[in-house]
């Protein structure tokens, strides 16, 4: 069966994913993006991997995507402080363009070895809630990525009971091609944060 995870605190935690090498996503990234936030939260919220500032910056959700989430999540009443807020996949994939670096996204293998990961972080934080944004997100913590417009906006309970609160990606918003769409969706998005705190309430 699974090992346990050698992390029982922050420190072996951050140490032990800075030398992760159980995929060679690590190979080209800048460096692993940790989880960010208390070790008691109750909220934990799940994305898909850091992108290009996120990979420099050595945090999660600091670039565009992490703008949208900001502000929706300041105008729901979400104090991002107060959660803890981590990646399916602790490197940045992408593919180099001149100069830019464009984001891919991960593989199902990839998603599956950095589950350790994931799972390592449930270890330590024991959140009341999870917060799962997007399809990557979904397949490490249920296996199954189909159908998430239908399952957004609800809550689900992964195989040890956690529950779960499905929404898409903010990416996902930042990418709609019209700008009505994306006043649309963002609203949808604002709504499904809000769901999830009075979930904890
Ligand atoms: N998108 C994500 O899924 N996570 C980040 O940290 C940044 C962008």
């Amino acid at each position: 069966h699974a090992e346990r995870p050698p992390v029982d605190d922050r420190d072996s935690y951050l140490r032990e994913l800075a030398g992760c090498r159980r995929c060679p996503l690590w190979e080209n990234a800048t460096q692993a993006v940790p989880g960010e936030g208390p070790l008691d939260a109750e909220l934990m919220i799940v994305g898909e991997q850091p992108g290009d500032q996120e990979d420099l910056a050595g945090r999660p959700f600091v670039g565009p995507a992490g703008q949208l989430f900001d502000e929706a999540a300041e105008q729901a009443g979400l104090d991002r402080r107060r959660a803890f807020i981590t990646n399916a996949v602790k490197h940045f994939k992408f593919t180099p363009r001149g100069k830019r670096r464009i984001h891919q996204s991960p593989n199902s293998s990839e998603i599956s070895h950095c589950r350790w990961w994931l799972d390592a972080e449930r270890t330590l934080v024991q959140p009341k809630l999870i917060l799962g944004m997007g399809g990557t997100a979904l397949e490490s913590l249920t296996g199954d990525r189909k159908g998430i417009l239908k399952r957004r906006g609800q809550v689900e309970h992964l195989s040890d009971g956690t529950p779960m609160f499905v929404t898409v990606h903010p990416s996902y918003i930042l990418r709609l091609p019209d700008r009505g769409l994306r006043d649309e969706e963002t609203a949808r998005f604002r709504e499904d944060l809000r769901g999830a705190l009075d979930w904890l309430r």
